[in-house]
């Protein structure tokens, strides 16, 4: 089993829809997926509540209030969807458990600024675990000014982006009827879901 931990302190970086769409590709995928929800507002069970039973199945659960968190048995890959000012004694218990941890980043200052802390702390507990973070440019395109403000503050912490996901509407029209990008028809969100191909390759690697 396998298992990525998405977390970012600030709100509304996206976390939940980088867990929701991630559990929708490896449920389409064939593979066994458990979406932990880690967050009080238990955003990501809403959106397992809308899921219609014809699709992929995405199983999962409210952990936020485990005391040790140990993984779910029985799954191919585990995706934790982490609350808001995640840190501390919490932040460790998850990193001890998995594999990856994926970090939504929205380019403004205000969200780089209220990341900062959080990277480095993250830096300091995945030492000696090399590519064990990565970073999802959230709703921003390459080769934008934007996306260069990010690379250049993320220099300072040595740590990839692995993806950029621009600005789409589709987001939010999934998540609205407990769906991603990656359920049928295949022939739909065809340039979202490319966009998703270097994050999918790192986390599979
Ligand atoms: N790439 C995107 N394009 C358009 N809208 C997006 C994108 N990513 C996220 N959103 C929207 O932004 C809002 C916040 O995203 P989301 O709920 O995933 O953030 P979060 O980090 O989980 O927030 P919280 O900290 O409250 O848990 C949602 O309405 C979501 O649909
Ligand atoms: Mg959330």
């Amino acid at each position: 089993m396998r298992s990525v931990l998405v977390a970012n302190p600030k709100g509304g970086a996206g976390k939940t829809t980088l867990a929701t769409n991630l559990a929708g590709y490896f449920a389409n995928a064939g593979q066994r997926v458990s979406l932990c929800d880690l967050d009080r507002q238990q955003s990501a069970l809403r959106w397992m509540a809308f899921r219609d039973a014809t699709l992929a199945p995405v199983g999962g659960y409210y952990a936020g209030a485990q005391m040790l968190f140990s993984l779910p048995q029985d799954v191919d890959w585990a995706v934790l969807d982490a609350p808001a000012g995640l840190q501390g004694y919490q932040l460790n218990n998850y990193l001890r458990a998995v594999d990856r941890v994926l970090i939504p980043i929205v380019p403004s200052v205000f969200d780089m600024a209220a990341s900062e802390d959080f990277l480095n702390t993250l830096r300091q507990e995945m030492r000696g675990r090399p590519g064990g973070i990565g970073i999802a440019a959230m709703r921003v395109d390459p080769r934008t000014r934007a996306a260069a403000m990010l690379e250049s503050f993320l220099k300072h912490f040595d740590i990839p982006i692995v993806a950029y996901l621009r600005n789409a509407q589709s987001y939010v029209n999934v998540a609205a009827a407990g769906k991603t990008i990656f359920d049928p028809p295949r022939s739909r969100y065809q340039r979202e879901k490319e966009s998703w191909n270097s994050l999918l390759r790192w986390l599979e690697s």
